[in-house]
């Protein structure tokens, strides 16, 4: 009762039932009564009144998070299972993590962590805070002992407890690297998930200014699903195209300095029409590529000192 089962026809199409005694689950090719699901075990395969037959589990958090009601986007399966691993996060870990959104990467963190470990998640939206909790609690049976939800702003908080993970999911991530530089520990893990090129930039460069961390790495995840019948072996003809990006980088110990590093930018990397965060590159002067342009990228401290553009979009 009250239980979420996943119900998939021959042609693989799925329908998400709440079972509940004296409810049926009504398509053109007849009825399924949900007193026929309650108890069975799970895989069961049961066959409704116009003959079809469906195939009974409870959905997996992959299904869930992708069926679930959603106020933010939702970090997909394929993005939140390379998150848990760049950044990893194993049983015990004290993650920090904003923004909840619609709670579908707090539910992998929350799994990853396991009962050990703890989730600090902050979202600045009371909404989407409510539908986070909803999502969660519906998933794991009641709300996750090792789950604290704050509603507000990562970037205003103040006295974060000690941390050894870091996942951000915003549109800002920069504006957050002052209170997630203050929470983790040395050598904890820092991933930033968005969605755009220009993002992903304005938070690797700003990493590298900061000083705090090492040398920041950027990736993407494609998954491409195939069709596998006899000899027609090949690509789905569909696929998700684009999600997000992924950055990574750790926590240095304080006080500490990164070795300078022996590769150079690439030629006019950051030339004349650079305008972003830059710290000093003394081997490649900006513009040394190219003789007109004389204009220096701007030299910025730390994160601090980078003009913050809060909401949006660089
Ligand atoms: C794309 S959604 C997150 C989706 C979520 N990770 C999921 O998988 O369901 C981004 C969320 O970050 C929140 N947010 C943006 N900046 C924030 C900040 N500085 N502190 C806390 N929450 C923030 C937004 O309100 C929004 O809900």
């Amino acid at each position: 009762m009250g239980d979420r089962v996943v119900v998939t026809d021959p042609r693989g199409r799925r329908h998400v039932l709440v079972l509940e005694s004296g409810k049926a689950f009504f398509t053109h090719r007849g009825s399924l009564a949900h007193d026929d699901l309650i108890g069975q075990p799970e895989g069961s395969v049961l066959t409704s009144s116009g003959g079809t037959t469906y195939l009974a589990m409870r959905p997996s958090l992959s299904e869930h998070v992708m069926t679930m009601p959603r106020g933010a986007a939702v970090v997909y399966p394929k993005d939140a299972a390379a998150i848990v691993g760049l950044a990893d996060i194993y049983p015990g870990a004290r993650v920090l993590e904003a923004g909840a959104g619609s709670g579908s990467l707090t539910s992998f963190l929350l799994r990853a962590v396991g009962s050990t470990g703890s989730v600090l998640s902050y979202e600045r939206r009371a909404d989407f805070a409510e539908t986070a909790t909803k999502n969660i609690s519906k998933f794991f049976g009641g709300r996750p002992a090792q789950w604290t939800l704050v509603v507000g702003d990562l970037a205003e908080a103040t006295d974060l407890p000690p941390v050894d993970r870091v996942i951000l999911d915003m549109l800002a991530p920069w504006d957050c690297l002052d209170a997630a530089a203050a929470a983790l520990e040395p050598a904890g893990v820092i991933v930033a998930y968005v969605a755009t090129t220009t993002q992903m930039a304005r938070f690797v460069e700003t990493l590298r200014v900061d000083g705090r961390f090492t040398e920041p790495q950027a990736s993407e995840t494609l998954v491409r699903t195939w069709h596998v019948e006899g000899l027609a072996v090949r690509p789905d003809h569909r696929m998700v195209g684009h999600t997000g990006f992924l950055v990574v980088a750790r926590r240095l110990a304080d006080g500490a300095a990164l070795p300078a590093k022996r590769a150079r930018p690439a030629k006019g990397a950051y030339g004349a029409d650079y305008d972003g965060p830059a710290s000093s590159h003394p081997d490649e002067p900006a513009g040394s590529d190219d003789a007109a342009s004389t204009e220096r990228p701007r030299r910025l401290g730390r994160a601090s000192a980078i003009p913050k553009r809060k909401g949006r979009l660089p």
